[in-house]
């Protein structure tokens, strides 16, 4: 007989808690920075069950843009403080260029996405933008319209597989649509990144009447086969912690992006209903006594004792962050997601014990440079192999910054400014367009004729979308966005977004 189940204790996050880890953050990111060039990024820690200074590597490895994407969201918390943190994420995006049409696997999602996507959200600079729709088209060079699916990869025999990995790399279609004014390219990525998504559902995510499985994932799907097997689980019928985890958040994405585009209503339910079975498995799987507190073993069917995955935890509470906030989940379900992803974080957030979830390195300390301990990279039997366990992991440390942010937009502080604000003529006035703020209630469009303001409020909107319809004739005109949460925090205000040739506006 196993041990009983008892259920997990919830646990509360504060904003002290969010802010001493983002200062922290902070701390150790900077050691990195100063060590490394900008073109080599941290990978993971070198020894197993250790953090330390972190292994290398270059731009084309699938992991090399994590530590960008952190950079920036320390440019996005601290602003231009002394540590120069755009300057420094420029720099670091920069040296992406080329990897955005160099031919290679899915994970040029993850790439572009940390990079050149929060250099444009951040910094509005629209030399940015053309870098997006390379990515999305390099990836787009790798879907097979007769299967419906992006590859991630094909052996010397041109066998086809795909991981449910591939989920998260969809983002970079979705944004490049919203981004796009072609309409031919906007409907081309958008329809490769529906598809996959409802051709992922129906051969990753498992049907079941077991409560154990049904709404659990399998990791790669072998297309010239039509079986599914693992590479980083312990067997082909396990549940990866992470790759559930990445379909959760996959899959709240998805969700995110399509629920816009009225043609795609039936998929956007789907991917709502399968980003909720896939969590709601998580969370059972999550309260076996096995796994012991809120941080799952690398595999639900591993053995007690096995290795942990704080990766996986990181971005199984983001994307619970996500589903807390949206108003067609059941509220009671809503609740339940976000004590979970509270829990999550306050247990990655707090060093205690002889195995802690995160370092608590000092500043002269450089030989530490992870923020989170205790990543496991694969602890496979087959496939993936047993490497790099429980050790500092980039995008572990990537995705714990991102679920912070995100607790504080919808349950502390103040959230965060809309990004990607765009303002263009239409004969019925100006469109001002943006992308939601998680956990806003609400959004206050305000208005200046000039881009150093004062800017006036015009009107406020539920949708992330506003249209002027009293805009001044013959004027150059500028607006800015801020999002209120429900506890009527408001956000500074957006970037500047002028239409052009406002000059002739009617
Ligand atoms: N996408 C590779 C991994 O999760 O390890």
């Amino acid at each position: 007989m196993g041990k009983p189940a008892r259920p997990l204790q919830p646990l509360t996050l504060t904003a002290e808690d969010i802010n001493s880890n983002l200062a922290y953050a902070e701390q150790q990111l900077l050691k990195t920075e100063n060590r490394l060039e900008e073109n080599v990024h941290p990978r993971f820690t070198p020894t197993d069950f250790q953090g330390g200074q972190w292994l290398t590597i270059d731009t084309k490895d699938w992991r090399a843009g994590f530590f960008n994407g952190s950079e920036w969201m320390m440019f996005e918390v601290f602003g231009d403080n002394a540590n120069g943190w755009r300057q420094k994420a420029e720099a670091r995006t920069r040296a992406f260029s080329a990897e955005m049409s160099r031919p290679q696997t899915h994970d040029i999602g993850f790439k572009a996405l940390n990079t050149y996507a929060q250099a444009l959200r951040l910094t509005g600079l629209e030399e940015f933008k053309p870098k997006i729709f390379e990515a999305a088209n390099t990836l787009g060079n790798r879907f097979m319209p007769e299967h419906g699916v992006t590859k991630s990869w094909e052996d010397a025999n041109g066998e086809l597989r795909v991981i449910i990995d591939n989920m998260m790399n969809l983002e970079i279609f979705f944004l490049a649509a919203d981004l796009t004014t072609n309409a031919e390219d906007r409907d081309r990525w958008l329809k490769m990144a529906v598809t996959h998504a409802v051709t992922s559902e129906k051969n990753h995510i498992r049907d079941s009447s077991d409560p154990n499985i049904d709404g659990s994932t399998c990791h790669v799907f072998f297309y010239n086969r039509g079986v599914c097997k693992t590479h980083q689980g312990i067997a082909d019928s396990s549940t990866w912690t992470r790759g559930q985890a990445w379909a959760m958040y996959g899959y709240a994405m998805a969700y995110r992006y399509t629920k816009k585009w009225p043609q795609y209503a039936k998929e956007a339910e789907l991917f709502l209903a399968t980003a909720q079975r896939t969590s709601d498995l998580y969370l059972r799987r999550l309260a076996e006594p096995r796994n012991g507190d809120w941080i799952p073993l690398h595999d639900f069917d591993a053995e007690e004792g096995a290795p942990k995955d704080t990766s996986a935890a990181a971005l199984a509470a983001a994307a619970l962050i996500e589903l807390s906030t949206i108003d067609k989940v059941e509220s009671d379900k809503r609740g339940r997601y976000k004590v979970a992803a509270e829990s999550m974080l306050a247990t990655l957030s707090r060093p205690s014990g002889d195995k802690p979830y995160r370092t608590t390195a000092s500043p002269e300390d450089v030989a530490q440079e992870s923020i989170l301990l205790r990543a496991t990279t694969s602890f496979a039997t087959a496939g993936g192999g047993k490497k790099d366990i429980e050790r500092g992991l980039s995008y572990a440390d990537y995705y714990f910054l991102e679920a912070l942010l995100r607790f504080q937009d919808v349950y502390g502080g103040k959230p965060r400014a809309p990004g990607f604000v765009k303002a263009a003529k239409t004969a019925a006035g100006v469109d001002v367009t943006w992308s939601e703020t998680r956990g806003a209630a609400t959004y206050t469009v305000k208005r200046a004729a000039s881009a150093a303001g004062p800017f006036e409020t015009i009107g406020t909107t539920t949708e992330p979308k506003f249209t002027d319809t009293k805009a001044p004739a013959g004027q150059v005109l500028h607006y800015v966005v801020t999002a209120t949460n429900h506890a009527q925090a408001e956000s500074v205000a957006s970037l500047v977004a002028s239409p052009a040739a406002m000059a002739s506006a009617p």
